[in-house]
């Protein structure tokens, strides 16, 4: 059966992935909900803006009246809110706008869906459900030697991010108790892959290095990461859309613990065999430790068995093949990249300062040698 589904956040790193998928995998209909702050952009989606079965509308989560004029006139089937502010160290510098997208645009989208649900446009509407994506941050940070996190994990968000996506999780918990709205929770661990907004790890080392830049890794590059490639996430969440159980949490991610600064050197080494640098050097030579981040979370890591187990899902994508893909990507879309920070730099003066050492906003270069064919 033919689905209509709402992705809040379409437009940024995980939603562009999903909406694609979506429309490339499946005969749904989608509705993009998208608000275009720095890291969403309608170039990241500019192959699907003519798709016969794909709509975009550029939507503030606080408008709760243009949420319910888009809820009405879709008619969706189902909610898929990754729409958030996503960025740890921008949560530190200015948290209000964290608590106001993840927090109070939560709410407004939960009040709407109860509206709709409740109205007789939605009276043909089987099965509705809200998939609300949260993250492993919610869990906290977790010891060397301690066990993955599972879903019923105590929540202990440690950064202004973790916390709102945190209360986010809680008030859907609420409506879902208490109105009866129908929803799952989902908890991914680090996302990779295409268009991911560079200033988050991974497109970060590809821009710095290409750029000439000094590649910054906070204090010692110890902390752990568990990675999942962005292909598996999406495909995670239609799973849980189609076969999870309203009322559950589950954890999408891949059973991939990484250091930092072994992924650092990994991503260089891939760097010095795709487009080695003109003096024959390493790009592990730019690595440049820095401040550690307040506060910084030493180890997510997910157990993923309720998803093979009970939704019969589990990650496709090896790490070594999604990084190598994912470098290659970036090498030759660094005119998006340029795009997105071009973007950011030329609304900085209204936003958030872009949060030192991961963003970057010097040029990078128009073309790249590259020893693939
Ligand atoms: N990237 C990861 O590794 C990861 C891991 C776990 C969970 N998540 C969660 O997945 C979701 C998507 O993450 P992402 O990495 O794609 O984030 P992103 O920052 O790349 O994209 C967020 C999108 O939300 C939009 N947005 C922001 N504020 C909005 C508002 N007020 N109204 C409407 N749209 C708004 C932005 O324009 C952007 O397109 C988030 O909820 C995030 O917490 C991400």
């Amino acid at each position: 059966m033919s689905l209509n589904i709402v992705v809040t956040g379409g437009a940024g790193f995980i939603g562009c992935n999903f909406t694609r998928f979506l429309l490339q995998g499946t005969d749904y209909r989608v509705l993009v909900l998208d608000k275009l702050t720095y890291a969403g952009s309608r170039r990241s989606l500019v192959d699907l803006l003519n798709h016969p079965r794909f709509e975009f509308r550029e939507l503030d989560l606080a408008d709760g009246v243009g949420i319910r004029r888009a809820l009405a006139e879709f008619q969706p089937d189902a909610v898929v809110h990754l729409a958030a502010e996503s960025h740890v160290d921008r949560s530190i510098d200015a948290p209000a706008v964290f608590m106001d997208t993840n927090i109070l645009g939560t709410f407004t989208l939960l009040q709407e869906i109860r509206r709709y649900l409740a109205s007789d446009v939605a009276k043909h509407v089987q099965n509705f459900r809200l998939i609300h994506c949260s993250t492993d941050e919610v869990f906290g940070s977790l010891e060397d030697d301690a066990p993955a996190f599972v879903e019923t994990s105590r929540y202990a968000p440690r950064s202004p991010y973790s916390a709102s996506k945190a209360a986010a999780d809680h008030l859907v918990h609420a409506w879902q108790a208490t109105y009866g709205v129908p929803a799952i929770i989902t908890h991914s661990s680090n996302n990779y892959g295409p268009y991911q907004y560079p200033e988050k790890l991974i497109p970060v080392v590809i821009t710095r290095a290409l750029a000439d830049q000094p590649i910054p890794i906070f204090g010692t590059g110890r902390q752990i990461r568990d990675w999942i490639h962005v292909s598996d996430h999406c495909r995670g969440l239609l799973a849980v859309l189609e076969r999870g159980r309203l009322g559950e949490h589950y954890n999408i991610g891949a059973n991939c613990e990484r250091e930092n600064l072994s992924l650092v050197r990994e991503i260089c080494a891939l760097l010095d065999t795709h487009c080695p640098r003109s003096d024959g050097c390493s790009y592990a030579l730019q690595i440049s430790h820095v401040s550690d981040r307040p506060g910084h979370d030493h180890r997510y890591a997910l157990n993923i068995d309720k998803m093979t187990n009970e939704i019969d899902w589990r990650p496709q994508v090896s790490f070594s093949e999604g990084l190598q893909q994912t470098v290659r990507w970036y090498v030759s879309h660094l005119d998006w990249c340029r795009h997105m920070l071009d973007r950011a730099a030329s609304s900085a003066a209204s936003t958030a300062p872009l949060a030192s050492p991961s963003a970057s906003a010097k040029p990078l270069p128009t073309t790249v040698t590259s020893s693939e064919s």
